[in-house]
This record gives C-alpha cells, structure tokens and sequence, in this order.
C-alpha cells in the first residue's frame, strides 16, 4: 500500500462516514474520524461501529492499530491539518418530509472557520438540490478559497463495504475541475488496495462497472436523491401489482421474474412484501417530494410510491386478519426487526410497524430480530415481548409473520416451527419461502401477491 502525505478529516461516523474513513485509513491516507456522539466515538476507539456492518470492525481495527484512523470528537485538532474534508452528517426529515439540513450547515460554518486553503470540502450526506450552492455561497461571503465537491453515496447498509470498494459509480459535482480531479484521485487510490481491503474485512470480491463520472454540482446532488427514489418507485409498482396479483392468483415473483428478464426493467428493486424502511429512502423520497414542490415542480408520481409503501404493514395485517377471522386475543411472532437482512438498523422498519398494527388490534406479540433487538426496542408498542431467540418467539402462536427475510429465518426448520405452534399461519412478508417448503411442513403459506394455501 502507497503511503500518502494528504491527511483527511471524515465528518460524522455513521453509516457512510465510519465506512469511508475506515476504508480511507487502509488505503495509505491519515483519517480523522470525528463523532460527537460520546458512546459511539468510544465504540469506535476500542474497534467496533456501534452498528453491525459486515468486515467494516476489521477495517477499524486496522487503522487504529496502524495509527492512520484516528477517532475523536474535535474539529479543531482535525480540520486545519486536513486536504480533505468530508461532510457525512446526518440529514433527518422534518415532521413536514422537508430534508433537516441543520447538521450539514453547522458542520460547513464550524468547518470553515478552520480550513486551509487548498482543502477540498466534499458533501457525502444526501442533501436537496441546490444545497451545494448555498454552501458555497456560505465560504464566498467569508472570503474562503476552498472548492466544494459534491460526492453522493450510493452504499447500501449491510453491505456498505462491498459497495464502496466494488462501486458502480463514483459520482463528483463541483465547478473546481482540479478539485473533481483531486478528489478523483483518492478514489483510484483506494482502488489499488481494494482487493486487499477486501481480503481483511473478510468480503467477497464483487464485479461491477466502476465509471467514474464528473458532473456540475446540481446535477451530482440530484442524481443522489433520483436514483433511491427511482428504486422506492420500483417497490412500491412492484407492490402495487402485487395486491393485483393477490385477487387473481398470479404469483408475483413469477410476474417480475418475467417482467424483470427485459433488460430495459430488470429484475432488482422489483421484489413485493412489506414496503421498504431504513435510514434513506423513506427520507429521501419525503425529501425530493419537498425540495421539489420548493421549486414550484410536482412529484406527485412520488407521492403515490410513499402512500404504496405506507400502506403494505396494514394491508399484510388485514390479510391475515381476514385469514384468521381476526385478530384480537391471538397470538403472534413477528420475526425480523431491521428494515432489511445484514443490519441491526430498525429506522422505519416495516416489521416494527407490522408488530405496533397487530398489538394495536388487541393481539398478544412476540418478536425477535438476529441483531435489531435493541434498536428497534424504543420503536415497538411497550406491551410487545422481545425475545432473544425466534423458537421463543414463536411458541404457542396462532401465526408467524417473517417481517425480514434474515437467511437463518427462511432457513427455520419449519416442522419444529409447526410443532411449537398454536396454529398453523406463516406469513412470508418478503416472499422468500418456497410455498411447498411451507405446505409440506403441514402450515398454511401467506405470501405478498402469492398464493395463499
Ligand atoms: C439505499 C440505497 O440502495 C443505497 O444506494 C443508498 O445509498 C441508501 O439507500 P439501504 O437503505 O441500505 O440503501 O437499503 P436497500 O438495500 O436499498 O433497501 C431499502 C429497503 O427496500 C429495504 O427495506 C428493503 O427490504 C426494501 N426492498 C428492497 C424491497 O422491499 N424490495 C426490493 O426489491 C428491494
């Protein structure tokens, strides 16, 4: 591995900005981690994301051993040492859907005051279109030379590092061609270790198309935000045709296996069950909606794909509700917690809310999640029981819903499932049973625009 001068700063250890230092660290570079979150700026000082990511512990343990990832909650003993910055703050959503940019602003304000001159600042966190000009507007009216580069995220949790070292595109927007360049450059820098990178986070190596592409800033800012809610759109179609499939007996993975064999579809994105969660897209689409509408643009196409989505937790409830003949005073496992299999991430899951809809009618709920228990904790209705197993769980219940399709789920040995319950109702809420698995066992199969038996 080259070993580099250039020192960078990464703002914000979260999903995107502890995956970027951790992997920046390993590839020659000098990374100031900074998290002003004391618990997880501790976690990470003794080797750990205070989330569960695939290899991502690996990657931390190394740089802190090599000294190169350096942890730490001050700007001031980061910034002013740093060619880089980058800004990989949180973006929540305001009650009203707008994106929340407080923590991308105060972090630009605080930052500036400390940068020198030829440092890059470069936006990670997904922010509305036109933001990467009011930041720069900010650095203009306090005389700064610095260039800011707008450089969107496309990793996936639970896969962030996979992602990240075996991209797709890398996306820079900015007016400064030299900084696009510099900025550039660490990435092909990071491309030379990667298989190494790699090997020590334990992860498969992945072929994908590798482009990079330079854009103006607007550009870079809106392909971010398009490209997650063209994936929502696609789920929230996907389901749509589901509950048509649900009244006419065509199987939806049959459909969209079919319809996702013209290239011109494909077939990913297409896959119906309980809507789509987590830190990203519900905020993402909720934010383009807004920073449309600001422009005076409607997305109401947009505003359909959320209504979908919102609609699929209670639409699986009343499913089995009409199934069971109701719902009050029976018995439930709800199996999965995190908005999706590989991460500990309960923001906005489906599960959560499919768990919160059946005790609100009166059911007794039981839930289990393989790493979620914890996040999901604060989010669940208080008289809904974790578990630390799914056996737990699922004992005594009239039916079992499969909320994420975890593979040690959809890998549950089903006649000792049938045998510790009390009825004989699986819901596979993200279709990833075989039906005959499910029948042979001696249990009824309820799927999302499948059969039901
Ligand atoms: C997403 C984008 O994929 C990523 O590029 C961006 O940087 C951040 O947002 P992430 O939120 O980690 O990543 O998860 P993703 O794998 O995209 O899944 C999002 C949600 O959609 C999950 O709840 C998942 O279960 C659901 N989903 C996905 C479906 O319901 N059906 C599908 O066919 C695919």
């Amino acid at each position: 591995m080259k070993q580099t001068t250039d020192v960078i700063t990464v703002l914000g250890a979260g999903y995107v900005g502890l995956t970027t230092a951790a992997i920046l660290a390993n590839s020659g570079y000098r990374v100031f981690a900074v998290e002003p979150n004391f618990q997880r700026l501790e976690a990470i000082k003794k080797g750990r994301s205070f989330f569960y990511e695939q290899g991502l512990d690996a990657l931390i343990g190394a740089g802190l051993k090599a000294g190169t990832l350096i942890p730490t909650d001050s700007y001031e003993a980061s910034i002013p040492s740093s060619s880089f910055v980058f800004s990989c703050v949180g973006t929540p959503d305001n009650p009203d859907g707008s994106s929340n940019l407080t923590y991308v602003f105060s972090a630009a304000e605080s930052a500036a005051a400390l940068l020198q001159p030829k440092a890059i600042y470069i936006q990670k966190s997904t922010v509305p279109v036109g933001t990467g000009s009011k930041i720069e507007r900010l650095f203009a009216d306090k005389k700064l030379p610095n260039a800011y580069v707008s450089n969107p995220e496309f990793l996936r949790e639970g896969t962030a590092l996979a992602d990240s070292l075996f991209f797709d595109r890398i996306v820079v927007g900015g007016q400064d061609k030299a900084a696009l360049e510099r900025v550039v450059s660490l990435y092909k820098q990071v491309e030379t270790c990667r298989e190494e990178l790699a090997r020590l986070a334990g992860l498969e190596r992945v072929e994908r198309a590798g482009a990079y592409i330079t854009t103006n800033l607007n550009s870079a800012e809106l392909i971010k935000v398009t490209s997650n809610a063209f994936l929502a759109l696609k789920i929230s179609f996907a389901n749509s045709i589901a509950k048509l499939a649900d009244e006419t007996e065509a199987d939806i993975n049959e459909v969209m296996d079919a319809v996702g064999a013209d290239w011109r579809i494909g077939r990913a994105f297409l896959n119906a069950g309980r809507g789509y969660g987590g830190g990203c897209f519900p905020k993402d689409v909720s934010g383009l909606i807004s920073s449309a509408s600001d422009y005076g643009v409607d997305l109401s196409i947009m505003t359909a794909a959320a209504e979908v989505n919102d609609s699929m937790p209670g639409y699986i409830a009343h499913k089995a509700q009409r199934k069971l003949g109701g719902l009050a005073g029976k018995r439930f496992a709800v199996l999965g917690l995190s908005f999706k299999a590989g991460t500990s991430d309960a923001r906005r899951s489906a599960g959560v809310r499919l768990a919160n809809i059946l005790s609100h009618s009166k059911a007794s709920v039981h839930v289990y999640d393989p790493e979620a228990n914890e996040e999901a904790r604060s989010d669940l209705r208080k008289d809904i029981v974790l578990h630390d197993s799914a056996e737990a769980a699922y004992e005594q219940a009239d039916a079992v819903f499969v909320a994420t399709a975890w593979p040690q789920l959809v890998a549950l040995d089903l006649a000792k499932l049938k045998a510790a319950m009390n009825g004989t109702l699986l819901v596979d809420c993200e279709n990833s049973f075989t039906i005959a698995d499910v029948t042979a066992a001696g249990l009824q199969y309820m799927g999302i625009g499948r059969k039901t038996t």
